[in-house]
Parts: structure tokens; C-alpha cells; sequence
């Protein structure tokens, strides 16, 4: 895995938007995007770039099971305020977390996923080691699925509701299996509370304990961190 240590979030940002143009200009068509805090400086970088995003296609990671695209904490929301209504996409796909029927959902998105592979997938991480929302225990070959999110999760996800009766409990991700499908991987961690995790991805066993570790087995990863996630290295 590829390491590039900047000096803050900005930085990332800025590092995370070369490695997307030179895929860019080398013919990728094909985005994976996630939400959270640490894509937002990228987001930044890419509204404000003169990068024609017309011709692509974009896959979102995950939903929460239950919220609507116009509710204001469901990442539908999230991606249209911080990128698709200031840079249209050819199309985008998420899930629909209001899906009647979650296990046909999911399957539908996992066919669009195999119909289209994709060239660049950006990852957050969490401080428990999951990507996208592949909780701790997840199959290293799981596809697209339904899943219970873990009370970590649910702690740090709070922050974004008025409270935490609000955070859904459930949401539909992309499995490991097809997150390692795409062809090239940036990783984005900021911060001191992911520096134990990164310490973890970087130098620990191959796990499904820890679900990031699985990026072990790609080859071509590249991890963004600030110092401060960078700091038990
Ligand atoms: C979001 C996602 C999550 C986040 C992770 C880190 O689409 O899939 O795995 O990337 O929870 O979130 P932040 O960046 O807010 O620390």
C-alpha cells in the first residue's frame, strides 16, 4: 500500500484530487465515491476544478436503511450538496435505503456494480476498521448487502442527528468483495481518533476483525493521512 502523509485535511484533499485526475486523463470513467467527513476536502477540490465529470458514471458506497434522498442525513443528500449539484455526473447510483424490498435492492446494485467496473474508489475509514459500512466480522467475500450497524458506529455517527434515537440502525452497503473489485484505491483518514486503526491497517494480520485489512490484499492502495492520523506510525 501506498502511504502519502500530508500536513492536514486540505492537504489530502489536494493529493486525493491528482490521484483522481491522473486516472482522469488516463481513461477511468467509472467513480466510487463515499460520504463522512474525510471525502469533503475532495469534494472541494473537485467542484472547484475545471474537470468535465459529464461523461462519467459515480456508485456511492452505502445508505442508511429508512432515509429518504431529501432527508438531510442520508448520503443521496449528502453527495448532491457537496458534488453532484455543482458537477453533474453522466449518472449516479446509490442505494435506496427506502427500498420495500432490501435483499432485491441490494442485488440490483451489485448488478450495476459487475456491469461496471470501477476505476477509482475512495474510502474513509472507521475507527473500528470498517469501509464503507462492512462492520467488524464481515465476510472478506461478501457483495453488496443489508447490514446492522455496530454500536461504534452508531456512537460516531451521532453527530450528525439532533439525537441518537435518530441514527438508523440499519444500512445497505458495498461488500468487501466489491470494494476490492475496483481497479485503484484511495484510502482518506484524518485525525487523532483514526491513528490506532491506521497503525492497525498498516502493519497488523490480515482480518475480517478488521475489515480495512482486507485492502492488504489489493495492488494498488493508496492511503491519505494527516499527521495526526499518521502519529503511531
Ligand atoms: C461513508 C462510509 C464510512 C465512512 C467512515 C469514516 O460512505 O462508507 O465507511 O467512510 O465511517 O467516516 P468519516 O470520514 O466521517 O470519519
Amino acid at each position: 500500500m501506498n502511504v502519502i502523509k500530508v500536513k492536514d485535511q486540505v492537504a489530502g484533499g489536494q493529493a486525493a484530487f491528482k490521484l483522481i485526475k491522473q486516472a482522469i486523463e488516463a481513461g477511468a470513467q467509472v467513480l466510487g465515491l463515499a460520504t463522512g467527513s474525510s471525502p469533503e476536502t475532495l469534494y472541494q477540490e473537485m467542484v472547484n476544478s475545471d474537470l468535465d465529470f459529464s461523461n462519467m458514471l459515480a456508485f456511492n458506497l452505502d445508505e442508511y436503511v429508512g432515509l429518504a434522498a431529501d432527508n438531510e442525513q442520508s448520503y443521496h443528500y449528502f453527495m448532491q450538496e457537496h458534488l453532484f449539484k455543482f458537477k453533474p455526473f453522466k449518472a449516479t447510483y446509490i442505494e435506496n435505503g427506502l427500498a420495500k424490498d432490501l435483499e432485491a435492492e441490494v442485488e440490483r446494485y451489485e448488478q450495476l456494480l459487475q456491469a461496471h467496473t470501477i476505476d477509482v474508489q475512495i474510502l474513509g475509514i472507521g475507527v473500528n476498521g470498517h469501509i464503507g459500512f462492512n462492520e467488524p466480522g464481515t465476510s472478506f467475500d461478501s457483495l453488496t448487502h443489508v447490514t446492522n450497524l455496530t454500536e461504534s458506529t452508531i456512537q460516531a455517527n451521532k453527530r450528525f442527528f439532533n439525537d441518537i434515537s435518530e441514527v438508523p440502525t440499519k444500512a445497505l452497503t458495498m461488500g468487501i468483495k466489491s470494494i476490492l473489485q475496483s481497479k485503484q484505491i484511495i484510502l482518506l483518514a484524518y485525525g487523532k481518533a483514526k491513528a490506532p486503526i491506521i497503525k492497525r491497517l498498516l502493519s497488523g494480520e490480515v482480518t475480517e476483525e478488521v475489515p480495512a485489512s482486507a485492502l492488504q490484499k489489493h495492488p494498488n492502495v493508496t492511503i491519505i493521512i494527516d499527521e495526526e492520523a499518521a502519529s503511531l506510525l
